[in-house]
């Protein structure tokens, strides 16, 4: 079963790129987490959880792109959680590639915590600001 499934109740922010940009980031959580658990190959493991960090560094930027070009006034607050959360995957990824660390389930946990909580506090704030 997936880790975390996309909802407009829970995760719609009426902002279009936000939205798409969210399931992909759902969908490449989902594929790490199930290689994970299912005791994948470490390597194939490794490039899951590289593309989904990529993507996270992406929507992050393009997320802050945004506020910034409306001017939005919780752009310092929102920009503090996505640096936090960039933080612990670098580290992550480092010590993973370092053989140092695993993707366990507490990881996948965590990101659906995160994004689970970020989205309704922070990013649904936005829509007015960006649909402005
Ligand atoms: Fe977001
Ligand atoms: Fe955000």
């Amino acid at each position: 079963m997936a880790l975390i499934t996309w909802n407009e109740k829970d995760h719609g922010t009426k902002v279009g790129f936000a939205d798409d940009e969210h399931k992909v980031l759902f969908d490449l959580l989902n594929t790490l987490y199930d290689k994970a658990i299912s005791g994948a190959e470490r390597a194939d493991i490794g490039k899951a959880l590289d593309a989904l960090i990529a993507c996270v560094v992406d929507h992050f930027a393009h997320e802050e792109k945004e506020m910034q070009a409306k001017s939005y006034g919780g752009y310092a607050r929102h920009k503090e959680e996505h640096d936090k959360l960039v933080a612990i995957c670098a580290g992550l990824q480092t010590k993973f590639h370092a053989g140092e660390a695993d993707v366990t389930d507490e990881v996948g946990q965590m990101v659906k915590g995160w994004l689970d909580s970020h989205i309704p506090a922070y990013d649904m704030l936005y829509a007015d600001a960006l649909n402005s």
